[in-house]
């Protein structure tokens, strides 16, 4: 795992959002894995003012948002796929057949989580996968606990997961959803490339539990030290708090 230090959480997002417009550029055909909530923010407005002032084509991209609240789709003002309409995909160049998301409308949400992994798999996997990571050391919804799930599923959402997101539910914690379904953790580590943005001291502890070398359930961000490919982008908050014995290699 590189531990990547950046002074400000607007040069995080540059960083990453230049890197992900560049492969775009280079490779055409792609397929992104991509995260919601606050920590993305930043990067989406980067990529989608990149992507217009250097014409990015995004016609031959793929994506899969990593995770949806049950029981929100399309439709809903406060699901995770208006979210992703609203910051980018209505703002590049985007097919609208190419955007993967998890409906938590679905009837049978089993079957939906199984028609999604399908569908990654079909796609021939994810070349990038972007994640934010929870104060809890989640990833997507993949929360602490005795054990993790290898495949997509409905998870159960702790309660700081839930209170990280009431901002997008106008403040208002009763709003956000008990349970939400959520990529696994053999499709995350199934990527090809993962590249974390970890931003603001409140995520310090996750990092830093992250990246000990020791994989533990209880973080499931841990996980990515099996994974051959993953950076993960810090503010320099993050970066203070990551210093001392048992600190984090950087470059
Ligand atoms: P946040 O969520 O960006 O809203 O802090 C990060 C995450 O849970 O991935």
């Amino acid at each position: 795992m590189t531990v990547e230090v950046f002074p400000t959480e607007a040069a995080v997002a540059e960083s990453l959002a230049r890197r992900l417009a560049d492969e775009i550029v280079e490779r055409g055909t792609t397929t992104l894995g991509l995260p919601t909530g606050r920590t993305p923010l930043l990067l989406y407005e980067a990529l989608v003012r990149i992507s217009r002032a250097d014409r990015v084509d995004w016609t031959r991209v793929r994506t899969f948002n990593v995770d949806e609240f049950e029981g929100l789709g399309s439709g809903d003002a406060t699901s995770y796929r208006r979210f992703m309409d609203e910051h980018l995909f209505s703002k590049v160049s985007i097919d609208p057949a190419n955007v993967g998301f998890l409906d938590g409308r679905a009837p049978d949400l089993g079957a939906e989580c199984a028609r999604y992994e399908r569908a990654i798999a079909d796609a021939g996997g994810l070349d990038r996968l972007v994640l934010g990571i929870g104060a809890n050391g989640h990833i997507a919804f993949n929360e602490p606990a005795d054990g993790l799930h290898a495949d997509t599923h409905v998870a159960t959402l702790e309660l700081t997961s839930r209170a990280a997101n009431a901002w997008w539910f106008g403040g208002e914690l009763h709003r956000v959803p008990p349970r939400a379904l959520t990529i696994g953790l053999a499709t995350v580590l199934g990527a090809r490339a993962i590249s974390v943005i970890a931003t603001g001291e409140s995520k310090a502890d996750a990092v830093r539990a992250a990246c000990q070398r020791t994989v533990t359930t209880r973080c499931p961000a841990s996980f990515l030290q099996l994974h051959a490919d993953v950076t993960v982008l810090v503010d320099q908050p993050v970066a203070d708090l990551l210093d001392g014995p048992g600190g984090v290699s950087r470059r």
